[in-house]
């Protein structure tokens, strides 16, 4: 099986990051991740990239060319695929042109309930009974293109949001392999 070429694209702790570098280790799974871009310097993920020897650039997002600098390095390291996990920057329509229905997301809820930022305090605000994650294809709305897996728990009385993102997180690491699975295992 000929792997695809994946970029992912990340801002913080890379936990996500970490988890897609050792799933695509496995010789059945569908993707390699052949680069790893960071819009923050200080990327605590980006330490997982140097570890396991994938090559990172970081990209100034407030910066005038930066989308062209992205479009170069996709071609560069020959791109096919992109994830994104944890990345704070809405990918431009160039982007999502470019690549299109090659971009999926991982979300901290249960799309399209509570879209965007602060998902677990306003989860709790809102008395959900039910968190979860969803991994979908990206489009130029945030939060908004099709869903390829979701997983669900139950939010028990005393869950604060600590508890909440420990929750999803945990599911968020059998979601998004799973769903990378299952986008490519008809092609
Ligand atoms: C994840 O919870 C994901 O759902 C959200 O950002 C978080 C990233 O976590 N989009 P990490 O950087 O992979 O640890």
């Amino acid at each position: 099986m000929v792997k695809k070429n994946t970029c992912v694209f990340i801002s913080g702790r890379g936990s996500n990051l970490k988890n897609l570098i050792i799933h695509s280790r496995d010789n059945s799974f569908p993707i390699k991740i052949s680069l790893v871009i960071s819009n923050n310097k200080k990327a605590i993920g980006l330490n997982y990239a140097k570890k396991f020897k994938i090559p990172y650039i970081f990209i100034n997002t407030d910066s005038k060319n930066y989308e062209k600098k992205i479009l170069f390095n996709l071609k560069k390291y020959k791109i096919k695929f992109i994830c994104l996990a944890g990345y704070m920057k809405i990918i431009s329509k160039n982007l999502t042109k470019a690549f299109q229905g090659k971009i999926i997301n991982i979300h901290p809820s249960l799309l399209p309930k509570f879209k965007g930022l602060n998902t677990y305090s306003r989860m709790l605000k809102n008395n959900e009974k039910k968190g979860g994650c969803t991994v979908h294809f990206v489009n130029e709305r945030l939060d908004g293109g099709s869903t390829i897996t979701k997983k669900i728990f139950f939010i028990e009385k005393n869950d604060d949001e600590k508890i909440l993102k420990n929750k999803t997180q945990i599911l968020e690491y059998k979601a998004f392999p799973e769903a990378i699975i299952k986008i490519f295992r008809n092609i």
